[in-house]
């Protein structure tokens, strides 16, 4: 049986300084993963420089950003943004005269899409093209980038894309069932990827989540060899999910959100740094906790294995700080409910044999079923229901220590990584918060 490669020690930080160049591989969102390290490259005195995914126009085509979006975009990162339209995927791309991805799916039926078929060799004609498109925009950024970086400089590149929901009418009721369905509303992840609608979405994504990381580690080739023949570095880090170990009655055990469709992805973006590793490139996914982003909140109860982290503050020596952590968690709740309790209720709903049966390192991304459903969505819902105010969560709270935490874990590790391949998790994370805030 194979088993996660975790990172257990905090690292030092032991190339990058002032003067070196931090390079943002997809858009900044306030509540992302991304700030992490953006705040942590920040600190450093680094150049920051940001890329963007464009903007599109009514009708589908993408364009630059405007001055008014470029200001916005520079000013929220604190850097410079590369103007060239930097999006993945290639669901709104396809040869003139002929229908996009997006459009064919749109044809199918509510209650027929898993019968209909598509006509593949379209499908793979727009996949062409799509791919085509953003490997010719990260050559374009890549020789702009090149010219930004002074000699004698460092680069650190941080990938970031995530996503590929081919958005058709029906492709996104079908999704609102898999991801928040229980009960009558319940729907397979199974029939979705085994249909072609599925396979579709598979392949979507796979270019944004998985290939865009091969692409800027190609593209940027001549970048690394010019600062490694002057001596300097290059590192690459991406985001990866890949279930996380959490407390689970006292001990840590690693656990899982099912269904994660986007985890055969995930699993490719993992192939993708161990081959560039095996080719002497320093490029490492770091498997990252659960939490709630702008990306993961249409999986409900994906933050239910955030909540445990709590215990993994007291565990790790968090003292007076995570006691306070705990107060502000216990404040969101309602008058009559406690923290305590709910902890309980979530330790208790981790050690359900259902769930129990989910925890299959080897077998992931399993497949969802209705009994899943019924526990993971309805504990959530139940959860939610205990706080004062629907949009302050304790998940949310959790969310930000989490990305605070990440920052230093990544940014230091990646200075010397250990391997292509790491996940962080909430010993760890706890670890980093208690160093941060002793
Ligand atoms: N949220 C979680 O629970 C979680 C857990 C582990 C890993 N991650 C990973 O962290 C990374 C950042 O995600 P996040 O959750 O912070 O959300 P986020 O919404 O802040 O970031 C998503 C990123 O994907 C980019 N993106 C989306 N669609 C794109 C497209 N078609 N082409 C190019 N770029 C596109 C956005 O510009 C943005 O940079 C992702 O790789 C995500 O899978 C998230």
């Amino acid at each position: 049986m194979s088993a996660p490669v975790a990172l257990r020690k905090l690292s030092d930080q032991t190339v990058f300084r002032k003067g070196d160049v931090f390079v943002l591989f997809g858009e900044l969102f306030g509540r992302g993963y991304a700030n992490g390290l953006v705040n942590e490259a920040r600190a450093a005195g680094m150049t920051l420089i940001g890329m963007t995914v464009g903007r599109r126009e009514a009708d589908g085509s993408l364009r630059r950003l405007n001055e008014e979006e470029l200001a916005t975009a520079e000013a929220n990162l604190g850097g410079r943004i590369i103007n060239v339209p930097m999006m993945a995927g290639f669901d709104l791309d396809a040869p003139a005269g002929t229908p996009t991805v997006t459009a064919m799916a749109n044809e199918m039926g509510l209650k027929t899409w898993q019968e209909d078929k598509l006509d593949w060799a379209q499908v793979e004609a727009c996949r062409a093209l799509g791919v085509a498109r953003f490997k010719a925009a990260v050559s374009e950024a890549m020789s702009q980038l090149e010219g930004m970086i002074p000699a004698g400089a460092n680069v650190f590149f941080a990938h970031t894309m995530a996503g590929g929901l081919i958005k058709a009418k029906v492709f996104l009721a079908i999704a609102n069932r898999i991801y928040k369905g229980r009960g009558e509303r319940f729907m397979s992840s199974r029939a979705l990827i085994e249909s072609d609608l599925g396979k579709l979405n598979l392949m979507n994504f796979d270019e944004v989540t998985a290939n865009t990381f091969q692409y800027l580690i190609d593209g940027s080739e001549a970048i690394r060899a010019k600062v490694e023949t002057a001596g300097q570095s290059v590192r690459y880090t991406a985001y990866g999910y890949h279930g996380t170990e959490i407390l689970i009655g006292g001990e840590y055990h690693w656990q899982t959100y099912t269904n994660y469709t986007q985890g055969y992805a995930k699993k490719r973006l993992e192939d993708i740094a161990r081959a560039a590793w095996d080719k002497g490139v320093k490029a490492t996914v770091f498997n990252c906790p659960e939490i709630r982003t702008n990306s993961s909140d249409i999986f409900v109860g994906v933050e239910l294995s955030l909540v445990p982290l709590l215990n993994a503050l007291k565990r790790e020596g968090c003292s007076a700080w995570g006691e306070a952590q705990w107060a502000a968690c216990q404040a969101l709740l309602q008058d009559g409910h406690s923290l305590d309790a709910v902890l309980a209720q979530l330790d208790a709903y981790n050690q359900d044999p259902v769930m129990v049966g989910f925890r299959n390192f080897d077998a992931w991304p399993m497949d969802n079923t209705p009994e899943l459903a019924d526990r993971m969505i309805g504990t959530a819902e139940s959860i939610t229901a205990l706080h004062r105010d629907g949009k302050a969560l304790i998940t949310d709270h959790l969310s930000a220590l989490v990305i605070e935490a990440t920052g230093p874990l990544m940014f230091n590790e990646a200075a010397q990584p250990s391997a292509p391949v790491l996940w962080l998790s909430h010993d760890v994370i706890a670890k980093q918060l208690a160093k941060l805030h002793a």
